[in-house]
């Protein structure tokens, strides 16, 4: 089943689509990409939240707008985690795991890469149980010393790789290394919008190979609590 596991299709809630019907036609693209089963992530930045609970309550009413509508109905309630300092520590954090699943998706700062940011990833995986997923890795090879990169890698961490890495020769580089390597990864499109962050499962299908598409849709059915 064909799963895409980062994208912003929930309306209002953050950057991604600004209304249910741009989350509709998002659906409906995505539908005719392939796309069976979607994660919806939207960001969660916890300064700018007043609570996980907040947070949820409002993740579910946008849900609730678009539910009947959507032409895929197998969509997923999950978030992307900022990982800031503290994050471990904030209550109901565990909350914030892709639904029915010990899995969350955390996104790094855009930011040199400092150690704590590595102990707050696995403070949340040792503490809670939950296995951490890293969202589009491949974007932080211009922040990231091939050194700390490496500890990154070395977390143990599921790695979510954005169709959009395979456009440009030093991500696909770095991904077809993953591969290679047999890092666990899953796909997503982190889709935004109907414009330049668009759905993009139609161009990301013909580089994939389907072996390793068959692990990354299997993935949510290997962490079910
Ligand atoms: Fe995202």
């Amino acid at each position: 089943m064909l799963t895409d596991h980062h994208c912003h299709i929930l309306p209002g809630i953050d950057d991604g689509a600004d209304c249910p019907e741009t989350s509709i036609s998002m659906l409906a693209m995505m539908k005719a990409q392939g796309v069976e089963r979607v994660v919806a992530t939207p960001h969660f930045y916890a300064h700018r939240e007043k609570s996980v609970e907040h947070y949820l309550e409002k993740r579910q009413r946008a849900f609730e707008k678009i539910r009947n509508d959507s032409p895929i109905k197998d969509i997923r309630l999950g978030a992307e985690v900022a990982v800031e300092r503290g994050i471990s520590e904030i209550p109901g954090i565990e909350k914030l795991a892709f639904e029915g699943t010990s899995l969350i998706l955390m996104e790094l700062p855009y930011a040199e890469y400092r150690p704590w940011m590595s102990e707050e990833i696995y403070n949340i995986s040792a503490e809670y149980g939950l296995k951490v997923i890293m969202a589009h890795i491949h974007r932080y090879l211009d922040y990231t010393k091939k050194e700390d990169m490496e500890s990154l890698l070395s977390g143990k961490a599921i790695l979510q790789i954005n169709n959009e890495a395979f456009d440009t020769f030093r991500q696909r580089r770095f991904v077809k290394k993953l591969i290679k390597e047999d890092y666990p990864l899953v796909f997503g499109s982190d889709a935004h919008n109907l414009g330049k962050r668009r759905p993009d499962w139609d161009t990301a299908l013909k580089r994939i190979s389907a072996k390793l598409l068959e692990k990354s849709n299997n993935t949510l059915e290997r962490y079910l609590l």
